[in-house]
């Protein structure tokens, strides 16, 4: 007999991929189900996300979580506790009122999303359904493997600022499987290890397992992507194409871009100028926050002018709200967004962010956090909402590979077909040659 009435809810401090303190949060059902999860934590965060409580003090650089771990026990537990699991816009409801504020400063936006995953987790458990399966279900999506994203080269808050552009992946929309995608990663990011050897850059990883970037300027690292893609024997911008994490609001603030490793200020104009150079030059397919949050004209701007060529998603500047992508579909800004569960604080409000993005005619990215762990929430959640693409970080360290790998586990339960292929890429340039 299933009975998935919330009995009991607990919490620790366990850690993350950079040995930061993170809180994980067990739930246990009357039926004796249990969901497990852990909530990740961003290094170059949006203004407008949920915030990440942390004590403050000397300890751990200032990092613990005791406070958002005993929230967990003292505070949200006895909300919860008889709500049913399968009902998790309720249990989210309830987290979002006894929070009050605007970005759950109150209960920490890492206490809210561990919970809210985890009762999520234990409602598929009680089901008896993997929880790809269960999203699917009661969300009545048809499941189907993302499209990755996969970082080669780190850089920006995730390698000490040693090059300005935060991530330069490659996708592979060409590819006729999720399989097929992790193989030519796989060879590209080991052709990318084989350069930097070569030039004598091969220093280490920064903090999603990329290369860590010993790169003059910026066009050096994407010169030297190129380089890495074409040692497999690919041809850059046929099956495989670039894809960019700017993370502009880095280093840009109110118009000004301040890029750092090339000693120059650049105007809102000039940026994307520049980035337009990049996408003439370079088989880019997609941009990350090209432009800082606090800059929506020049994401405007940046939109009309190349969002029929390139994919443009907003993270910091979109930060999982349904609210903020209907004004940007209002305002024609970006053509994507990035679902990153604990930018909201709850499954729901990301539920609702996708469910919006869809209704708008913009694309979905569900993304991992910078500071991750083993838990593999987020693939469940691409393939049973059917999201269409996933970016994880690179293709080292079991804190990524864990999610990819995930996948797999999950592509062997579906059919060949499964697989969205390029279709998340439709309007691009991309899209536009493989019909030529
Ligand atoms: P973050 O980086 O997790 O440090 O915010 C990821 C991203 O910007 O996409
Ligand atoms: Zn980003």
């Amino acid at each position: 007999m299933t009975d998935p009435t919330i009995s009991n809810v607990s919490s620790r401090r366990v850690w993350d991929s950079r040995g930061n303190p993170t809180v994980e949060v067990e739930v246990l059902l009357a039926d004796g189900a249990v969901g497990r999860a852990i909530a990740p934590a961003g290094a170059s965060r949006g203004t407008r996300e949920a915030i990440d409580l942390r004590d403050g003090g000397p300890a751990l650089a200032g990092m613990n979580v005791s406070q958002a771990v005993s929230n967990v026990e003292k505070l949200i537990a006895p909300v919860i506790l008889g709500l049913d699991a399968n009902n998790q816009l309720e249990v989210d409801k309830a987290l979002i009122q006894l929070d009050g504020t605007d970005y759950k400063s109150r209960l920490g936006g890492n206490a809210t999303v561990a919970v809210s995953m985890a009762v999520l987790h234990a409602a598929a458990a009680s089901a008896g359904k993997p929880l790809w399966r269960h999203l699917a279900d009661v969300n009545q999506q048809t499941p189907t493997l993302p499209l990755p994203e996969i970082q080669i080269f780190g850089g920006g808050a995730h390698a000490g600022r040693r090059v300005d552009v935060q991530d330069f992946m490659v996708m592979v929309p060409g590819a006729d499987s999720f399989d097929d995608v992790m193989e030519v990663t796989s060879e590209i990011y080991r052709a990318a290890g084989s350069i930097m050897r070569q030039k004598g850059h091969s220093v280490g990883v920064a903090d999603e397992g990329g290369w860590w970037p010993v790169f003059d300027s910026n066009e050096e690292a994407l010169e030297t992507l190129v380089q890495a893609i074409q040692a497999t024997g690919e041809t850059p911008g046929d099956r495989v194409v670039i894809s960019l994490d700017i993370a502009a609001s880095e280093f840009g603030s109110k118009g000004r871009y301040r890029l750092a490793l090339e000693d120059r200020e650049l105007g809102s104009d000039e940026m994307i100028r520049l980035l337009g150079r990049w996408i003439d030059d370079y088989p880019i397919a997609s941009i990350e926050d090209p432009l800082s949050e606090d800059d929506p004209e020049g994401v405007i701007a940046f939109t009309q002018e190349y969002g029929n060529r390139v994919q443009v998603i907003g993270d910091d500047y979109l930060v999982t709200s349904a609210s903020l992508v209907n004004q940007a579909a209002d305002e024609g800004a970006c053509n994507a967004v990035l679902i990153k569960v604990n930018q909201s604080g709850t499954i729901s409000e990301s539920l609702d962010c996708l469910s919006t993005a869809r209704t708008r005619g913009y694309r979905a990215v569900v993304s991992a956090r910078s500071g991750e762990s083993e838990d593999v929430t987020i693939s469940h959640l691409a393939v049973g909402l059917n999201a269409g693409q996933l970016k994880v970080g690179s293709f080292t360290r079991s804190e990524r590979m864990a999610k990819w790998n995930e996948c797999l586990r999950i592509g062997d339960q579906l059919s060949a077909d499964a697989f969205v292929k390029g279709s998340p890429l439709a309007g691009t340039w991309w899209a536009r040659q493989q019909v030529r």
